[in-house]
């Protein structure tokens, strides 16, 4: 379980102040798919660069399993596998294998373990044929695939994407959503963001619905489509926000 108490983060901004992350509190549920959405700006990405480590809180605290995650960095980093964007983070002059040992490396991991994970992830993802090619090459699609084999090399139990979907087609789109299913059925943690509505309608459990850096809901779907008699995520979204409730 991770818990977000009471977080807040703000940027200054050309003498503004941007309250990304306006005091927010929240709980990811272990075993469960969590979809994450909010407009541009809603503060997303703050808050998931905050639950990987990278940026730590104004106030507030964020903790894994009871043990607050800026006193165990390195300990939660092992833990959890993390992709932003359209950001592969991938070498495009090293062949995907290449790459995946590479992070394996990053992560300690012994040279035997390395070998056995490609292996496993290659053949899972259907990409025994690519590895030993040079990653320039690929498609988008093949790209976002290794990337997400990438993220998981070191079997993070907790998986966070950042807007995984953004800018690709439907064939890639739908890798993501299978891969989704896979992760989930291996028992895996995983927050994902993104602005379709579809995407949480179809591969989430929980939802956590952010505007202005505040949260207006976050909990079960089926509890919120209970208590709201409606299972239209955009119009539950919408009457959300302009009713201002507020989960604080
Ligand atoms: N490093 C930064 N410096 C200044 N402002 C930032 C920075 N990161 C985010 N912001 C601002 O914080 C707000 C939330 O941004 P972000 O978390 O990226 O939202 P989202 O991912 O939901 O689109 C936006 O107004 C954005 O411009
Ligand atoms: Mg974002």
């Amino acid at each position: 379980m991770i818990q977000v108490a009471h977080v807040s983060k703000q940027f200054k901004d050309k003498k503004q102040v941007i309250k990304a992350v306006d005091y927010v509190s929240l709980q990811i549920r272990k075993g469960h798919v969590t979809g994450l959405i909010g407009e541009n700006g809603a503060g997303k990405t703050t808050l998931l660069r905050m639950l990987c480590t990278l940026i730590e809180p104004d106030e507030g605290t964020i903790s894994i399993d009871g043990e607050n995650i800026f006193h165990h960095k390195e300990k939660v980093r092992r833990r959890l596998g993390v992709l932003f964007g359209s950001e592969t983070g991938l070498y495009n002059r090293l062949t995907a294998k290449e790459n995946l040992e590479y992070f394996g490396n990053l992560y300690g991991m012994t040279q035997h373990d390395i070998k056995n994970r490609i292996e496993t992830l290659a053949k899972r993802f259907g990409m025994r044929k690519y590895m030993d090619r040079k990653v320039e090459g690929f498609s988008k699609g093949m790209k976002q695939k290794v990337a997400i084999a990438r993220t998981l090399i070191h079997d993070p139990d907790i998986i966070l994407f950042d807007e995984p979907t953004t800018g690709l087609d439907i064939t890639s789109s739908n890798i993501f959503r299978e891969f989704i299913y896979q992760f989930k059925s291996a028992g895996k943690t995983i927050v994902f963001s993104t602005h379709i509505m579809d995407e949480i309608a179809h591969l989430c459990e929980d939802v956590i619905m952010m505007h202005k850096g505040q949260i207006v809901y976050e909990g079960g779907l089926e509890e919120l489509y209970e208590a709201e008699n409606s299972r239209d995520l955009n119009y539950l979204f919408t009457s959300k926000v302009v009713r201002g409730d507020l989960y604080v």
